[in-house]
């Protein structure tokens, strides 16, 4: 079984803004089929279930949950059966998320409202032999893939002096922020109402205190948006080729640009921005709301 990839490629992005050099570190493209940070934070945890003969991987997330595709691919690649607790009794259990994960073999349990926080905190009677990961694939096995993510952009960019990405449950932002050289700034975007600083801090030992963030992005919070997000992603793409989601890297991505155009990198900083992936969720979106938002072709 391979577990060490080829570097997911760092791309220069001819930017206008000729004063920094923006970067793209296209972990879009790190696994065949399990993209981003989904394969990073995945990638102990599955190394951990094969040693210790755990057979079942059982995890919670909502209807549309990267997370939970992601779990679903990797058990079917990997040979382990999966099981997904879905947020909220009446969740569209046949929409495009719902319906790849089933065909990958994973066991779909829509969960009642009064059941959200103990599910959530993986308090409940697992299979035998199963083990839980936590919403977003986040836990302490997760820090260790993302530590190899800053690791790798360190070698290919050796003088990298911002690392931007998307926040969502925080176990990328953690695992690169703790191992980072400490003249390297992380900037995280959080795509939901929270600060970073103090989320990571009740959840993980270290001192986040010196994490930049910027909470003026999130579109009125999880999976909202508006027109001129939509239209950001798609001149995006007309632009650069390259698909993005409306509830992480859209939503990031609208951010950099915004902050590169008020100069808030100081001239000559080299910034690399993380695409984590996540083209699953424009299937589910379009079908969703109708929309012709660009999808990855594979
Ligand atoms: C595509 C994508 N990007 C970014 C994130 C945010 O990562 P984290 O939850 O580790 O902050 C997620 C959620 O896990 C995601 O699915």
């Amino acid at each position: 079984m391979t577990w060490k990839l080829p570097y997911s490629p760092l791309e220069k992005i001819n930017a206008d803004y000729c004063e920094i050099s923006l970067y793209l570190k296209r972990d879009d493209l790190v696994h065949p089929t399990i993209e981003g940070n989904k394969w990073r934070k995945l990638k102990y945890n599955l190394k951990n279930a094969l040693a210790n003969r755990i057979n079942t991987l059982v995890s919670v997330g909502g209807a549309y949950s990267n997370h939970l595709l992601a779990l679903s691919q990797a058990g079917k690649h990997y040979g382990l059966k999966t099981q997904g607790y879905i947020y909220g009794s009446h969740a569209d259990v046949h929409n495009y998320t719902l319906r790849a994960c089933r065909n990958n073999g994973m066991e779909i349990f829509p969960i009642a409202k009064s059941l959200f926080e103990p599910y959530k905190k993986g308090m409940f009677v697992l299979p035998p032999d199963a083990v839980f990961i936590p919403e977003g694939g986040s836990n302490m096995l997760a820090l260790e893939g993302c530590r190899e993510l800053y690791l790798e952009i360190e070698d290919q960019l050796p003088d990298v002096t911002h690392i931007v990405l998307p926040f969502g449950s925080g176990g990328t932002t953690a695992g690169i922020y703790l191992a980072k050289k400490p003249q390297v700034d992380v900037l995280a975007l959080p795509i939901l109402k929270l600060n970073p600083v103090e989320h990571l801090s009740r959840i993980y030992t270290g001192d986040f205190s010196g994490l930049k963030y910027s909470g003026e992005y999130h579109f009125g919070g999880y999976a909202r948006f508006n027109d001129e997000l939509l239209t950001f992603i798609k001149a995006w793409h007309e632009k650069t080729g390259i698909v993005i989601d409306p509830v992480y890297n859209g939503k990031a991505l609208f951010a950099l640009c915004d902050l590169v155009e008020k100069k808030y990198f100081p001239e000559g900083s080299k910034v690399v921005y993380i695409h984590t992936g996540g083209s699953q969720g424009i299937c589910g979106f379009n079908e969703r709301y109708n929309c012709a938002l660009p999808e990855r072709k594979y």
